[in-house]
């Protein structure tokens, strides 16, 4: 039986990974910080909670991280932990570089000095290719990071394939672009749309606030994404690799698509910040903009080729993006 230690178990990608490799028959070992409880709810949701070993971690703590390291002795590590909301790493710009940049090094430390044949995937990100220098993007296209949360992925990126070329490590990065689900983090755009819209369906809320309706991403299913990573890890040599869906749409058509999903009928007005929407039935603005989630230099346009992942993993992505926004309102209008 393979053993796989997960940092972030907690998060959305941990509870649909962790998920993907007990059907795959590991041992999985889930590496979370301690609150005052862990956060297990998205393991609860899925049904596994239970089947997890969870071992305290913290990707600040070196000491820790080593321990867990030795302990578990695991045969690969997919280190998901991370500081992972854009907008906020522009508050945190050093705490981010402390968890999402230099907690890859404390780890990939540990496997060298520790366990040097564990293979380790790193949770690389579409936010390093920034303001992109090329449409769409792949393995090959340049970075030029945005905001502190895409440069310290940057680092990340860079020291595990140095680490790769150095040691030996059998290290992958996948350069994922944004996935969603119905387990996302609240802040996160589709669920904060998706939660809202199934609120003022229900009454519960009166109005969504957003900020930059024309950012466009390339959003695709994060159970479908949680296969690449794994299959990254099971190839003969290690590489680095994107994965995508191939399409963009924006914020914008996230919030049509899922007003439509709802049964809401609106009409959009204004422009820029001004924008709103109005519910065509009661007259009322139910999605307007605020300056203050726009953030202070935007990533304006993801969209990647995942030709070179569909080619050597044989990974295709299988839910398209009307899909997605459907299972997600679906979801929360399900939710008391
Ligand atoms: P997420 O839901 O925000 O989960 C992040 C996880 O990291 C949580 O389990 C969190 O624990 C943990 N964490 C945060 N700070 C930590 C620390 N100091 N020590 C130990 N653990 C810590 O993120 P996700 O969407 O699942 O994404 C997983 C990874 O993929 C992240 O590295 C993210 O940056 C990257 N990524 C995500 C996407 C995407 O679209 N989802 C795309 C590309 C790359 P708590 O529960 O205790 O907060
Ligand atoms: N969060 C948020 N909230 N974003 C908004 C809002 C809002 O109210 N209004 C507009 N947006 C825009 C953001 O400006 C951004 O252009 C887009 O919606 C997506 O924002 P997020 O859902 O927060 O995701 P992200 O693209 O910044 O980052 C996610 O994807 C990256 C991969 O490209 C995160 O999961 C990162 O961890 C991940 O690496």
């Amino acid at each position: 039986m393979k053993r796989a230690l997960i940092t972030g178990i907690t998060g959305q990608d941990g509870a649909y990974l962790a998920k993907h490799l007990l059907n795959e028959g590991y041992d999985v070992y889930g590496a979370a910080r301690r609150n005052s409880n862990y956060n297990t709810e998205r393991l609860q949701i899925l049904g596994i909670e239970k089947d997890i070993k969870i071992k305290e971690f913290e990707l600040l703590e070196e000491t820790n991280i080593r321990n867990v390291v030795e302990s578990v002795n695991p045969d690969e590590v997919y280190n998901l932990g991370a500081q992972s909301f854009v907008g906020a790493s522009f508050d945190t710009p050093l705490y981010t570089a402390e968890v999402t940049g230099l907690g890859t090094l404390r780890v990939l430390e540990a496997i060298r000095t520790i366990s040097p044949k564990t293979k380790f995937y790193q949770a690389s990100s579409s936010e390093m290719f920034g303001k992109v220098m090329e449409t769409p993007q792949n393995e090959e296209t340049p970075f030029y990071p945005r905001s502190p949360y895409g440069v310290a992925k940057v680092y990340s990126h860079f020291i595990t394939m140095n680490y790769r070329e150095s040691y030996d490590i059998f290290g992958c990065c996948g350069i994922l672009f944004n996935h969603e689900s119905p387990l996302r983090g609240n802040e996160f755009v589709t669920k904060k749309i998706s939660k809202a819209i199934a609120r003022i369906k229900k009454g519960k809320q009166d109005q969504l606030v957003l900020g930059n309706l024309e950012a466009k991403r390339d959003w695709g299913f994060a159970g479908d994404y949680v296969e690449a990573m794994h299959l990254m890890l099971q190839a003969k040599n290690p590489d680095d690799y994107v994965v995508s869906t191939g399409e963009t749409h924006s914020v914008r058509e996230f919030v049509e698509v899922t007003l439509n999903h709802a049964g809401i009928n609106f009409e959009w007005s204004g422009e820029g910040v001004d924008t709103v929407a109005i519910d065509k039935d009661s007259g009322k603005e139910i999605v307007v903009c605020s300056k203050e989630f726009y953030r202070p230099a935007e990533v304006d346009l993801l969209l990647g080729d995942c030709s070179k992942a569909t080619e050597k993993l044989g990974w295709k992505p299988k839910t398209k993006f009307e899909s997605l926004a459907e299972m997600m309102i679906n979801y929360e209008l399900t939710l008391n």
